[in-house]
């Protein structure tokens, strides 16, 4: 059983990209590290790398767009824990990049059900883990390209990108995030966005094919940041690696 002392974190979409950055960063400052993942073997095979480095890690089966995958994670996790201190929803679904008039309602649906209904159902699961915790923290990972000052940049890529399901998703989440934010005041509810908004950075992963400039280091600064927030930080910000930025 985890002591108070020791801080936990879970992150889903945690067995690649910045999900297993954040991961291995939170690891090395000695927090035990629930490791979420929907396919157990990918998992595996990351809390294994973590764990090898040192890392107090716990591979957490987890699918976000599954309710008793997200029940059984709660079993799991309290089966090593009373509290959460820290939650980092960052498991996330790029769509098919398909336009307005192309758009199927079912494809936005599966690109809301991980990103918008996936955050809402994790959160809410875990609410009482966290809110047993001294300090409790939850990081939601959103996208500059869900903000409305992005997208209505001309200067920005995303305001040329007629994208539909992606991009509105991560507006929702950031409403979504805010809602909680006001709603409950001793949980820190925050949002990250990886990239370097003023400077059009993001990070190279697989859900870009890796043409992001900056490196998963870089792109879970931001993130890192929100996780480590002391008592007196804030709730409901929007953040890039930089700082605040604009909705
Ligand atoms: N890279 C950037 O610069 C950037 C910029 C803006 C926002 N973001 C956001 O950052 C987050 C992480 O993305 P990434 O860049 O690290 O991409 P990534 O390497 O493709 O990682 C995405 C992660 O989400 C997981 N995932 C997808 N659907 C899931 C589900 N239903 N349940 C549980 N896990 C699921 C994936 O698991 P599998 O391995 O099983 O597919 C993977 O672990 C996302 O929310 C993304 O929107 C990234």
């Amino acid at each position: 059983m985890t002591n108070k002392e020791q801080t936990s974190v879970l992150i889903t979409g945690g067995n690649k990209g910045l999900g297993l950055e954040a991961a291995r960063r939170l690891g090395a400052l000695g927090w035990t590290v629930f490791l979420g993942s929907r396919d157990e073997g990918r998992g595996r095979e990351a809390a294994a790398k973590l764990a090898a480095e040192g890392s107090a890690v716990v591979m957490v089966p987890l699918d976000v767009t599954s309710d008793e995958s997200v029940a059984g994670a709660v079993r799991l996790v309290r089966e090593h824990t009373d509290c959460l201190d820290v939650l980092i929803n960052n498991a996330g679904a790029p769509g098919r990049g398909t336009p307005p008039a192309q758009a199927t309602a079912e494809e936005i649906h599966a690109v809301y059900d991980t990103n918008v209904y996936g955050p809402i159902r994790v959160t809410n699961a875990f609410l009482p883990l966290l809110q047993a915790a001294e300090n409790p923290r939850v990081v939601m990972v959103s996208s500059a390209v869900g903000a409305f000052s992005v997208v209505t940049d001309p200067r920005q890529a995303a305001s040329q990108f007629h994208e539909l399901a992606y991009t509105s998703s991560k507006t929702a989440l950031n409403m979504v995030t805010l809602r909680y934010a006001q709603a409950l005041p001793d949980i820190k509810f925050n949002l990250a966005t990886p990239g370097e908004v003023a400077n059009r950075k993001f990070a190279a992963t697989d859900m870009n094919n890796h043409t992001g400039e900056l490196t998963v280091t870089e792109g879970t600064d931001s993130i890192v940041r929100l996780a480590t927030l002391g008592p007196d930080g804030p709730t409901g910000l929007f953040v890039d690696r930089l700082g605040p930025i604009a909705w």
